[in-house]
């Protein structure tokens, strides 16, 4: 199947954003076969026999989710499109929702229709003021034109779409800590069952998907599942988002086919490492992924391959750190997020969230011990596995993986008095603080 890139192709085109623009495209036309001709359970079928997996993170089976909302309850269901985007190295919804609103519009319908969702919630990161703004104005010109509302596009099916500003909170992004926001209650996350399939927001079967997911549907619709599977590998296919920051000429966000070589994204598409440096070091999957070293950087860009290497897709925020990059102080920098992001209410993350902020601190200002470096590894099994959500895991995967494939960065840290950087800056104090070790 030749690739067709469904969300960038038309991004630096004056008015993109418009509903004018997406119909010209041939936008709403998959929307309204889903309304008027398909059956709901054949549009889940039609889904799950894409394999199409989930763009927020998990790569949880799309169409598998939605058959697990249950068909007769009498309760109202909800769709909830998580766009609180806060993943570091992460910003593919956001040009989703800037550039190309009504893809995800689009998405929303054939999604309410197979699982026979009246309304539906936008939970967009506090953040984004444009893409909002842009958002909004799609929404808007959606329902004048008769998309969405008591008859969306003339079939008779009634779909409201809303949306809820989030207000920047790291934790809102993971799916009941998102609902619980939307409740209007503190955003902490629950224990999961019950998942939100069953029992989501306001007590009610609630199907959670990301941006990104939501915007691959017109397209399967329109190419049929069988030549979606084609695009990439057939268990993980599909056009993907990829955003590579750091240290490469030429830093973005690429859409290309699921499986994409590293390598190639990194030098092609990105422009090679800036500054005719080498390779230290990439996070693949946002900041969440367990590192890979520069010879480990030989893997395809998809769930199963860097699975298989020992990390994740995640959300394919990509980035890259050249050979000048001291990863005590990368791994600071990380650190200090997931613990003022942790919610508070498991010890073992907050605790340990803390504990590793601590400890990579105190050895990046040279005050270090060599048995920081087992301690660190220590912390982070005791993170793992044992929360109600992933964030602890998130913590402890790129702080347990750079430590043990960067322990030459650490040792040297411990031994000479601090981080390259923090050296630079205090001068005066270098091998004075780390006697104590
Ligand atoms: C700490 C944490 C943060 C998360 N942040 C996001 C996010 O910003 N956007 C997102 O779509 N999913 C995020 N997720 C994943 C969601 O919980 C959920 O799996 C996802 O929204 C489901 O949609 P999908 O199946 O379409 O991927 C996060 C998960 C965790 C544990
Ligand atoms: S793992 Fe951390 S962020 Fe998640 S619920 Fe527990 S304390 Fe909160």
């Amino acid at each position: 199947m030749a690739f067709r890139k469904i969300f960038t192709q038309h991004n630096n085109e004056k008015n993109c954003h418009t509903l004018a623009f997406y119909k010209k495209q041939g936008g709403y036309k998959q929307a309204r076969k889903a309304l008027k001709k398909w059956e709901p359970d054949d549009l889940i079928e039609e889904i799950k026999a894409s394999n199409l997996r989930g763009r927020g993170g998990a790569g949880f089976p799309t169409g598998v989710k939605w058959g697990f909302v249950p068909k007769n309850t009498k309760k109202t269901k909800y769709l909830v499109v998580n766009a609180d985007e806060s993943e570091p190295g992460t910003f593919k919804d956001r040009v989703i929702m800037e550039k190309n609103p009504h893809v995800l519009l689009e998405g929303i319908l054939i999604c309410c229709k197979a699982v026979g969702i009246q309304s539906a919630y936008i939970y967009i990161r506090g953040e984004f003021v444009f893409a909002t703004q842009r958002l909004q104005h799609a929404i808007d010109e959606a329902y004048k034109a008769g998309i969405f509302g008591d008859d969306c596009l003339g079939s008779g099916v009634k779909i409201d779409v809303t949306i809820h500003r989030g207000a920047g909170a790291y934790i809102c992004g993971e799916e009941t800590g998102m609902l619980t926001s939307l409740e209007g209650d503190r955003g902490q996350p629950k224990l999961k069952p019950p998942f939100p399939a069953v029992e989501g927001v306001f007590g009610c079967p609630t199907v959670v998907n990301n941006v990104e997911t939501l915007g691959n549907l017109p397209y399967i619709l329109e190419i049929g599942a069988t030549a979606y599977r084609a695009i990439g590998p057939a268990k993980s296919p599909g056009p993907k988002l990829f955003c590579v920051s750091g240290h490469v000429e030429n830093p973005g966000t690429f859409e290309l086919p699921m499986g994409v070589p590293l390598r190639t994204l990194i030098d092609k598409h990105a422009g090679g490492i800036w500054k005719g440096r080498k390779l230290k070091a990439v996070i693949p999957g946002g900041s969440s992924a367990h590192v890979l070293a520069a010879e480990e950087c030989d893997v395809a860009m998809d769930i199963e391959s860097l699975a298989a290497a020992g990390t994740m897709l995640g959300s394919a925020g990509v980035i890259v750190m050249d050979e000048t990059t001291c990863m005590v102080d990368a791994l600071l920098n990380v650190m200090r997020f997931y613990h003022h992001e942790s919610c508070g209410q498991c010890t073992p993350c907050r605790e340990g969230t803390g504990w590793l902020e601590k400890i990579v601190h105190r050895i990046a200002h040279g005050e270090g011990r060599m048995e920081d470096l087992d301690l660190i590894v220590d912390v982070c099994d005791r993170m793992v596995g044992k929360t109600i959500c992933a964030l602890a895991d998130a913590a402890a995967f790129p702080a347990e993986s750079i430590v043990i494939k960067f322990k030459d960065d650490f040792v040297d840290a411990i031994q000479n008095g601090g981080s390259p950087a923090w050296k630079r800056r205090h001068p005066t104090a270098v091998g004075g603080a780390a006697s104590h070790g």
